[in-house]
């Protein structure tokens, strides 16, 4: 059966990954996987999540399923602290929520639950995205379409062709819009031009579809989310996938929340039903240990205090690396490197061409994406002065 099956090439970035760690060369720096890694190079656990774990350990009495739906703490924690305690009083019953394992499971329950609507419209995805939005998106059946939103002169938001391009998504479409963090640009939308995509939303019938991967890595935790929340006070019908493996470390745990806004209880009823019935179809139950340990940080003051601290303090050691990395490299090459300091969250495209980032790679042992995007978070003390070298001498 298997015998004529073709073999597939790796993954684009985990690939990347898989190479510079068969790289012999010491002085090899990886800044192509999108993971936190502190000062020594390490993708920390939370102090916060080793804690719950220790009382999990003790507590737990059984390893049965959870509910279909998910923890009740977990499903609860979270969704008030993406759509906020005022709104979720404000709308009694009207927002529904599934567990989900990450946020790409998220993305597809989703996906998932908007294609059971009955929709023919098309998902409208930023040019560029994270990739792994296209075979989340159209393994559903739904059909994509592209709108600009990157623009690689100004190095920022190309605000003019992203509000001209969604000027033709209709009732029945779906936009798919990043909370915060843009991946891969670091490049956000600012409050007024959310307020606009709002306008356009209302206007125009679409549906907005926020993926929200960096909740508390950009501004901040309730900064990060003006949009999402904008978005919820205008928009009848919001869609969120929400993903606590970098705000809360829990990468390997697959911890993410389907989150469906609506008018009243009976949607809620209806799309949670949805998702539940998808989840069931495609992987049957929810993965626990992430969601039983983030529903205890989330529901206890002191360890959800100690989170939001460590959780800070790493938003504030990216941002550093970001301003130190701007000036290191303005001051090797003479060029303009302000853009990385006005962005958010752990990416940044460099502006290199692909044959500067192979060269990197091939020469220098310097791996990031073809299209320059490295993750500031992998920058420390002791590889800036590389990166930063190696940088200049190709531009
Ligand atoms: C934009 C974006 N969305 C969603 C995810 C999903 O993350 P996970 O499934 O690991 O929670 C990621 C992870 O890199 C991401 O960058």
């Amino acid at each position: 059966m298997f015998e004529e099956m073709p073999i597939l090439p790796p993954d684009s970035i985990l690939g990347l990954a898989a190479a510079c760690r068969a790289d012999p060369n010491p002085d090899k720096v990886d800044l192509t996987i999108g993971i936190y890694m502190d000062e020594a190079g390490l993708c920390p656990v939370f102090n916060a999540i080793k804690q719950a774990q220790r009382q999990l350990v003790d507590e737990e009495q059984s390893k049965a399923y959870l509910a279909p739906q998910g923890d009740p703490a977990f499903l609860e924690g979270l969704t008030e602290l993406v759509v906020g305690a005022e709104r979720l009083a404000s709308r009694p019953g009207a927002v529904g929520a599934v567990q989900a394992p990450g946020g790409c499971g998220a993305v597809r329950l989703g996906a998932e639950v908007l294609k059971a609507s009955g929709t023919d419209g098309k998902v409208w995805v930023s040019d560029p995205s994270w990739p792994v939005h296209v075979p989340l998106i159209t393994s559903t059946g739904l059909a994509l379409e592209s709108y600009r939103y990157y623009d690689p002169q100004s190095q920022g938001v190309n605000f003019e062709g992203m509000v001209t391009d969604l000027g033709a998504a209709r009732r029945g479409d779906i936009v798919l819009l990043h909370g915060c963090c843009h991946n891969p640009s670091g490049a956000d939308l600012n409050p007024e031009q959310w307020q606009v995509i709002a306008s356009m939303a209302v206007e125009q019938g679409f549906t907005p579809m926020i993926d929200l991967a960096y909740q508390g890595f950009g501004e901040g935790l309730e900064a990060d989310v003006y949009g999402l929340r904008h978005l919820i006070d205008l928009v009848p019908e919001v869609v969120i996938a929400a993903s606590l493996s970098k705000n809360m470390g829990l990468y390997r745990e697959r911890t993410g929340l389907a989150i469906f806004v609506g008018p009243d209880a009976r949607t809620a009823e209806a799309t949670v039903s949805q998702a539940k019935a998808a989840a069931r179809r495609i992987y049957s139950m929810p993965p626990a240990h992430g969601a039983l340990l983030a529903g205890r940080v989330l529901a206890d003051a002191a360890l959800r205090a100690d989170w939001e601290t460590e959780l800070a303090g790493m938003c504030g050691r990216i941002n550093q690396l970001r301003s130190d990395f701007q000036s290191r490299l303005e001051a090797a090459s003479g060029r303009d490197f302000s853009f990385i300091a006005r962005e958010n969250g752990m990416f940044s495209f460099l502006g290199l061409s692909v044959d500067q980032a192979l060269s990197l790679r091939s020469e220098r042992s310097l791996y990031m994406l073809d299209s320059s995007r490295i993750n500031i978070a992998s920058l420390n003390a002791s590889n800036m002065d590389r990166v930063v070298d190696a940088v200049a001498s190709v531009l």
